[in-house]
């Protein structure tokens, strides 16, 4: 409610998606196992004058410690040192910026990925066929470290083809359109990689309009758990294979508590990554329904003690109106 509030955290989130939804969720309930700690959360729906308003907003607000995942990362950098000059502590997320002017990073290495990817897909097809490939908004650093992976896996491979590639920006309706032409123009493609699930799913649905679905394999990345989410499509067979972005908000709340109250901490903090594939995704499925189930109690055990709190209150402002009768 604010009353004893220690830290104002502002978190300024680049995109509105269930990937976005799953963070917010993990860093706000972090959040509580601190006394007074507010976490206000703005999103910027992909636009970067959106996020630039959104920063200035929170700078405005003199926040204690800004969170921000950056857009396109040229954009959203003079807003970063921006608050950096204001002295304001910036924990950058997911997406970097153009330099190394933030308090701390966490995230997934995602050259790392793009590589993993590309030795999944070598052996997959067993060093023969066509790829094409979606990628996400191409100003944001994500998009360029998936690709650059990618390419140097398949480099000495000259059997394995990338016969194009199409912009999605990180979304399923964008990718979709694009690879519905897509397909029109090529007719023999072996493997579609899309930087996330979202597209990958998006170019699967575009291509079974199609009736082409079953010409080649799909493969994202998010492994998000939770109804239709890429975890599930690999279950049900839409997705070949998936590599897990971890959200981390949990961390990436430890990390802003640390900083706040002057612990050490790491600049530099990388979270792992692991293929999701049909021989493990029902295990990691069993795996995140127990999380989910865990994460549902402690929510719960927290409402408990507000309502404890606030009866609590009440009981004693009755016994004092009774005093002073
Ligand atoms: C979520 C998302 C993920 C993707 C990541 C890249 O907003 O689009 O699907 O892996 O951002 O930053």
């Amino acid at each position: 409610d604010g009353t004893n509030t220690r830290y104002h955290i502002g978190v300024s989130q680049c995109s509105d998606d269930e990937w976005r939804h799953k963070m917010n969720k993990e860093m706000q309930r972090e959040a509580l196992f601190y006394d007074g700690v507010q976490v206000e959360f703005r999103t910027a729906k992909d636009n970067n004058q959106y996020q630039i308003n959104d920063i200035n907003y929170f700078i405005d607000r003199k926040v204690d410690l800004l969170i921000v995942a950056p857009n396109e990362a040229a954009a959203i950098t003079p807003s970063v040192e921006k608050a950096i000059k204001k002295g304001i502590p910036v924990v950058v997320v997911d997406r970097k910026i153009l330099s190394d002017n933030y308090t701390a990073f966490v995230g997934a290495d995602n050259y790392k990925i793009g590589s993993d990817v590309g030795h999944y897909i070598v052996s997959r097809l067993n060093g023969k066929g066509n790829i094409f490939e979606v990628t996400g908004l191409q100003g944001s650093t994500p998009a360029m470290e998936r690709h650059r992976g990618l390419m140097d896996a398949l480099a000495g491979i000259p059997n394995i083809k990338r016969v194009g590639s199409v912009d999605g920006g990180w979304l399923q309706s964008q990718a979709g359109e694009k690879v519905d032409s897509v397909l029109r123009v090529h007719k023999d493609i072996d493997l579609l990689f899309a930087q996330n699930d979202r597209m990958a799913i998006g170019a699967y649905l575009a291509a079974r309009q199609q009736g082409r679905e079953k010409e080649m394999l799909f493969v994202g990345v998010d492994a998000l758990p939770g109804k239709d989410y890429g975890l599930e499509q690999v279950i049900s067979g839409v997705l070949d294979a998936t590599f897990i972005y971890p959200t981390g908000g949990d961390k990436v709340m430890q990390i802003a508590m640390n900083i706040l109250e002057k612990r050490p901490f790491e600049k530099e903090n990388i979270l792992s990554t692991a293929l999701v594939d049909k021989t493990n995704a029902r295990v990691m499925q069993l795996q995140t329904d127990h999380i989910l189930e865990q994460d549902g109690k402690i929510e719960k055990l927290n409402g408990q003690i507000d309502e404890f709190w606030s009866r609590y209150s009440a009981q004693t402002m009755f016994l004092y109106a009774c005093l002073v009768i």
